[in-house]
């Protein structure tokens, strides 16, 4: 969700509003995704790169963060939208936590979506967790390393029983991965947005699903006959 900052600063508004812009952003993506039939919908909303932001930004976000838990509980729960929250939420201050188990639990057992917020996440650090995870199995006798393959290793991710993204959407124009789900995205399509998130809405999500569908996935192998 790239570009808040940059909306802001076009506005000449304090970053924290572009956030706040940002919040409208999710709503629109969710119903668009709803409505085009996305099953798993996955939200980069807070990097472990970012707890390195100016302490007023980090807290803005918290701010946030606790209150869309608040506010979007009850309709995602009437949506149907199942929430799951994935990072190192120990780092997340309690009051924003207690806000997060909220959604969470009040969400649980919804069938139409899942939504995963990632909270304080990296790719690098859930590849090197999911490491220790199978390395201390190995240790105390209950995991062969010659049984450690790509289901093992998945299932060690905080991702664990989910399919792989189709499609990862980045915002704001940049062509980067940023740390986001480095395991997961090995054949994921990529689409890269110009539109800054604040300004990113169903149409754009639905321009995304159509280029989406455009491609030819191959998995590495030659094309289908
Ligand atoms: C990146 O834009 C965006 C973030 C670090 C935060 C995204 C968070 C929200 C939209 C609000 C909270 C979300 C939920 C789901 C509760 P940036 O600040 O890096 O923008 P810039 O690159 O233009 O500076």
């Amino acid at each position: 969700m790239d570009g808040n900052g940059r909306w802001a600063n076009r506005r000449g508004l304090p970053r924290h509003l572009g956030h706040r812009e940002g919040i409208k952003s999710v709503r629109e993506v969710v119903e668009g995704a709803l409505d085009a039939g996305i099953q798993v919908l996955t939200l980069f909303a807070f990097s472990t790169e970012n707890w390195d932001r100016p302490p007023q930004e980090v807290t803005a976000l918290m701010g946030l963060l606790k209150l869309y838990a608040l506010k979007e509980r009850i309709e995602l729960r009437r949506q149907g939208v199942e929430v799951h929250v994935l990072g190192d939420l120990d780092r997340i201050e309690p009051a924003t936590r207690r806000a997060v188990d909220t959604i969470v639990d009040g969400t649980r057992g919804g069938t139409a979506m899942r939504l995963n917020l990632m909270i304080s996440y990296s790719g690098r650090a859930e590849v090197l967790r999911a490491a220790r995870l199978l390395a201390e199995r190995v240790r105390e006798g209950d995991l062969d390393p010659d049984e450690i393959d790509d289901a093992v290793f998945s299932e060690a991710l905080f991702t664990d029983g989910q399919p792989d993204p189709d499609l990862l959407i980045r915002t704001s124009g940049e062509h980067r991965i940023s740390n986001f789900m480095l395991w997961q995205l090995a054949y994921t399509e990529l689409h890269i947005s110009p539109v800054l998130w604040p300004d990113f809405d169903r149409e754009d999500l639905f321009a995304a699903v159509d280029d989406y569908q455009k491609r030819d996935r191959r998995f590495g192998r030659v094309p289908s006959a």
